[in-house]
């Protein structure tokens, strides 16, 4: 666990370079005293070369990406006993209990790419080697108490070019599940996408104290991970806790009690406003023992005002996504804005808005505009001065 792997840590579309934020940040924080070897940002994600043992501790640190994948093996092959050779001598077993795993396989302009024939040499290669180096039987018995557990790990088999990356989930669930019971309202949005957004709405504001209000804020996502940002998730599993590496890891207390929860002092109160009273009921719980308030009311006809150094985040309905459209088009956005500058004059506000209403603001009053996919539709987040 002392040596180094790499990494592949994967963001929604367009969006790694938040992701970026909030990884220097954050190792910072948890692992100053080694280095974070950054080999590649792309659209898509970010590559990083550091101990392994940290590697895995990203999954309970890091909000915003929506996987981890440890890296182990790049190579050319054209043709698929090449592929069989190739992972049949791969280093699985410090990774697999005997399990023959799922694969998820994608290729672009590469020789390979059938993914029934890929899967199936992925699975001939390991269970050959399985076959020359029987897996022990303490991971056999590990592999028989959790053979119905959704997070043994899934191969990830990427081609580009003829040129074949394979990785391993490290993560299981997707990381936007935290693992607390959260009840969700209508068109919730993803926590990691959440907590993406928040990095970019809060873009050099180093100055904490701020007051973050969400005034449609449904079950209360973004409040929740705002208010939770720097709190460790130790309320699920992942699947590196299935790979023989971590299972004979001695040290899993002092890991676990190397990694602690601190508070987010950016913001010193946290505001939501909501018009549905079940989805408040559904907030109220999800907020329970945590610094945020939820309360009744319709933005539109609000008149009680909030004074100071305000952040607004808000994602009002899509029409498509919550039913009726008749209503959402871009004068409701601009009434939502307006009302939002009247009632709370924020230093900052981010509003999504779908691409569908084809809205634009004047360059002098936005900070930055984020497109990107929720729930499979085109929207905008726009971050107004
Ligand atoms: C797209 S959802 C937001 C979801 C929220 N971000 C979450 O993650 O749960 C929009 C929310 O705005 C609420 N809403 C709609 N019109 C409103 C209004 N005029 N004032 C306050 N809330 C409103 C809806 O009831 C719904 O819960």
């Amino acid at each position: 666990m002392e040596d180094n792997s790499t990494f592949y840590i994967i963001y929604p579309l367009g969006l790694a370079d938040f992701g970026l934020i909030e990884l220097k940040k954050k190792w910072a924080m948890h692992f100053s005293e080694s280095p974070l070897e950054i080999l590649s940002v792309d659209e898509g994600g970010i590559l990083i070369n550091v101990k392994t043992l940290q590697g895995f501790a990203l999954n309970h640190i890091l909000k915003s990406p929506t996987r981890i994948l440890i890296r182990f093996a790049e190579f050319k092959a054209k043709d698929f006993p090449k592929l069989f050779n190739k992972i049949s001598k791969l280093p699985w077993k410090s990774f697999m209990i005997g399990a023959t795993p799922e694969v998820e396989a994608s290729a672009t302009n590469s020789k390979l790419f059938d993914s029934r024939k890929i899967e199936k040499a992925l699975k001939d290669g390991i269970l050959e080697q399985y076959r020359k180096q029987p897996v022990k039987k303490k991971y056999l018995d590990h592999f028989e108490v959790n053979k119905q557990a959704e997070d043994l790990p899934t191969v990830y088999y990427r081609a580009v070019d003829d040129v074949i990356t394979i990785s391993l989930d490290t993560t299981g669930e997707l990381l936007h599940k935290r693992g607390e019971k959260i009840f969700t309202g209508l068109a919730p949005i993803r926590e990691s996408l959440a907590s993406l957004l928040l990095t970019a709405l809060t873009k050099n504001i180093e100055q904490d104290s701020y007051t973050l209000i969400d005034p449609m804020s449904g079950s209360g996502t973004f409040l929740i991970e705002a208010h939770d940002a720097y709190k460790i998730n130790f309320d699920r599993t992942f699947s590196y806790q299935h790979f023989p590496l971590w299972i004979d890891y001695a040290q899993k207390k002092q890991f676990s009690d190397s990694l602690v929860s601190s508070e987010n002092t950016q913001f010193d109160n946290y505001y939501g406003f909501e018009i549905n009273d079940d989805v408040i009921m559904l907030a109220v719980k999800n907020t329970a023992n945590k610094k945020i308030q939820i309360k009744k009311a319709d933005l539109l006809k609000s008149e009680s005002r909030i004074a100071g150094n305000n952040l607004v985040i808000i994602n009002p309905p899509y029409g498509i996504r919550v039913g009726d459209k008749s209503d959402i088009n871009p004068e409701f956005y601009k009434k939502v804005i307006t009302k939002i500058r009247d009632l709370y004059a924020p230093v900052r506000l981010g509003i999504i808005i779908p691409d569908e209403h084809r809205m634009s603001f004047q360059g002098s009053e936005m900070v930055a505009r984020i497109p990107f996919k929720n729930g499979g539709l085109p929207v905008t987040f726009f971050i107004l001065k």
